[in-house]
């Protein structure tokens, strides 16, 4: 089975319905596609569906209080809506769709629904007229208004004994309706050069300079880039990360060898970017043989390297090329400066060092800037900045046309 959902975080909300029963399965369904699933109730799903159910399946505990001290000490509602990249509501009851359309943040559920930038989407199911009140239709039109994905009802036999539509879709086609929504061909037809990760510049056979780069950013952009329909090239620098599905991938080494392939690849591509914590400078000389400890101090000559994003952005057709900027303070102030120094179309500054140092862990927060404007994309899983910021370079691009 493909892997659809692999690196994607389904936050599943249940809300109070006879239908609760089959979102156990769809649990099921959605980790076999490879997403992570947490799901958060509302009290009246505990009614039908135990959470230890819930729990079992998902493999994470329970979401479903929103004063709970205990519980906002874990993972807080704010984490929460962070940490999804989908947020899918199964069955979306009749009540739960209008709390959502009034904006209500009095439960858990609301809330995390409020505070969130996801992808959303619901498997509405309910009695067919209550599903027919205009009431609902109206609810149900403002959210779809919204950028809510609205899946069904199926229509059929319902568990109050009628016939009609308000049945919940059956959790296979919501699973594979979870997996379609991030293919978006946002980006059909691009062609696109990313760099991702750190490079080692060899002191000696053993030793290097680097930085604290994973890989991670450049690659859930690859990922996300692919899926919006572009055809993607990934040089990296040495991570440990896979290659994602659809991603043709190049490994280098050194600030060089990323240089080499980037110029190499870069006529064939209309959106370059660099994502890649290339190290500024090498040892002037590698020695050839292990550097022996003999003296109490060591001085190495360094020299720069080239810089491979100044030198795409220079060049006579140089494809719409976007920065990032990796800066400890004034992180708005230097990605301007980087966004004109280096001729670029689009600048994603990040803050490093300290806590949430956008380096190694999952999640990240951009500030973009591009000749004219600029936007920021708050914290949440470097999958869904990827999408964000990718968005936005869909739209300078169409802007350009
Ligand atoms: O890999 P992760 O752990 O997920 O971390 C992500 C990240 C922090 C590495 C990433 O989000 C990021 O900020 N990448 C750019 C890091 C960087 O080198 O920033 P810089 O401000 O020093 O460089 C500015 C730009 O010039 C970057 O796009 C860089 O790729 C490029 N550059 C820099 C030097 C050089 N010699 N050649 C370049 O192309």
């Amino acid at each position: 089975m493909q892997q659809q959902l692999t690196n994607r975080r389904v936050l599943l909300g249940v809300t109070g319905g006879i239908a609760a029963y089959k979102s156990a399965e769809l649990v099921r369904r959605l980790k076999e596609l490879g997403a992570e699933v947490r799901v958060m109730m509302t009290p009246a799903a505990t009614e039908f569906v135990s959470p230890l159910t819930f729990q079992a399946l998902s493999g994470n505990p329970v979401h479903s209080q929103l004063l709970d001290p205990q519980a906002e000490a874990g993972m807080g509602h704010i984490e929460l809506a962070r940490w999804a990249d989908l947020i899918l509501v199964a069955p979306a009851s009749a009540d739960s769709i209008a709390r959502l359309a009034h904006g209500r943040a009095d439960d858990l559920f609301t809330a995390v629904c409020l505070a969130s930038d996801a992808v959303r989407a619901m498997a509405p199911a309910m009695n067919r007229l209550m599903w027919a009140n205009p009431a609902t239709r109206d609810n149900v039109a403002l959210l779809a208004d919204r950028g809510w994905a609205v899946w069904g009802p199926g229509e059929g036999d319902q568990a109050c004994g009628e016939i009609g539509p308000g049945r919940m879709l059956e959790p296979l086609d919501i699973a594979a309706r979870a997996a379609q929504l991030f293919e978006t061909g946002l980006l059909a037809g691009q062609r696109l050069l990313i760099t991702a990760g750190p490079t080692r510049e060899a002191l000696d056979p053993v030793r290097f300079l680097s930085n604290h780069s994973s890989g991670k950013m450049g690659f859930a952009l690859a990922r996300e880039a692919a899926s919006a329909g572009a055809r993607v090239t990934l040089i990296s620098g040495p991570v440990h990360l896979p290659t994602p599905d659809r991603v043709t991938r190049i490994d280098v080494v050194s600030a060089a060898e990323m240089r080499d392939a980037v110029l190499d690849h870069v006529r064939d591509c209309d959106v370059f970017i660099a994502t890649a914590a290339v190290v500024d400078y090498r040892p002037a000389q590698a020695a050839a043989h292990k550097i022996k400890k003999h003296q109490e101090t060591l001085s190495l000559e360094l020299v720069r390297n080239p810089d491979i994003l100044a030198e795409v952005a220079a060049l006579a057709e140089a494809p719409f090329s976007v920065g990032f900027a990796a800066e400890t303070d004034d992180v708005a102030h230097y990605a301007k400066v980087k966004l004109n120094a280096k001729n670029l179309n689009m600048i994603a500054a990040n803050r490093v060092g300290g806590v949430d140092s956008a380096f190694d862990g999952d999640d990240n927060a951009l500030q973009v800037f591009w000749p004219g404007g600029d936007a920021s994309i708050s914290r949440s899983s470097k999958h869904s900045v990827a999408r964000q910021l990718l968005e936005l370079i869909a739209q300078r691009l169409r802007d350009r046309d």
